[in-house]
């Protein structure tokens, strides 16, 4: 099983290793915001965000740890008020929004390819291409902003956080995850494969920077032991035993904390 699962991911990086050359000088050269915008732009990492990711046992795995937090931090959202999931990706959060009762769903992203997928597979969602950093939205619009896998591509998260303070009602929330440890964040290790250089956050320092942008931590919820793309690389076993780990190992051990932010 394990080697099956590593002759996928081998093959995997075989069908991109024309790009691996091109993308490793783009990463070195580039500000942050400018290569996340233009690597999540090309139309074979669109094509391959889920499968590269969700595919297998470990992927789907660490989805539902994440999409389960968001469905618990959002329990108590008002399902009239409008909610925007951004960046949305390829829409994995929307089929959960929507079986809770959303009504007025709105996804944003800069990839036009992005959008263009969720447009073909998602309907009664209002996509629109934004800019996270400098969006067109009016002041105090949402009940719920949700941003997944989004801050830990920064090296300056303020920015964002206060566009999001903008954004969100006095009365909503925004939820958001980050990384407090990982591997990708001292070496390039999947740099190339997956959307440049990652930034970790000790939850201290998260808590701090987000009260200076007018936030207060309502909830924040420790995921996942290993960082979440160790997970696609595990044979089934390992996973049923990290799992068993999961339950009692300290929460400080963690690797990702979801947050529920409310206005100060
Ligand atoms: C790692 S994906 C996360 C997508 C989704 N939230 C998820 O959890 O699957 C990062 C996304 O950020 C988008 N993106 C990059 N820079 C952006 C920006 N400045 N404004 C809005 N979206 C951006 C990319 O197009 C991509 O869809």
């Amino acid at each position: 099983m394990l080697l099956i699962t590593q002759l996928d991911y081998l093959h995997y990086f075989g069908r991109f290793k024309h790009n691996r050359i091109n993308l490793l000088l783009i990463i070195i050269k580039m500000k942050d915001s400018e290569y996340k915008r233009k690597y999540y732009s090309a139309d074979d990492v669109v094509d391959n965000y889920d499968e590269f990711r969700f595919k297998n046992r470990g992927g789907r795995y660490v989805h539902e740890q994440e999409v389960q937090a968001v469905e618990k931090f959002l329990g108590d959202v008002d399902r009239q008020g409008m909610t925007l999931d951004i960046p949305v990706g390829t829409g994995r959060l929307i089929p959960t929004m929507q079986t809770m009762g959303f009504k007025s769903l709105c996804g944003a992203d800069y990839s036009p390819s992005m959008l263009a997928y969720s447009k073909n597979k998602y309907q009664n969602i209002l996509l629109s291409r934004q800019d996270a950093f400098n969006t067109a939205y009016s002041t105090d619009t949402f009940s719920a902003i949700i941003s997944l896998r989004f801050f830990f591509h920064y090296a300056d998260i303020s920015k964002l956080l206060k566009e999001f303070r903008r954004l969100v009602k006095k009365d909503g929330c925004v939820i958001l995850d980050t990384i407090v440890w990982s591997p990708r964040a001292w070496t390039s290790l999947f740099a190339e494969r997956l959307g440049g250089k990652m930034y970790t956050y000790s939850d201290e320092n998260f808590t701090e920077i987000a009260r200076q942008q007018g936030f207060k931590v309502e909830r924040v919820e420790k995921i996942l032991l290993v960082p979440s793309f160790f997970y696609n690389f595990m044979p089934s076993f390992m996973i049923s035993f990290i799992k068993t780990i999961e339950k009692f190992a300290p929460k400080r051990l963690f690797t990702k904390s979801i947050w529920k932010l409310t206005p100060i």
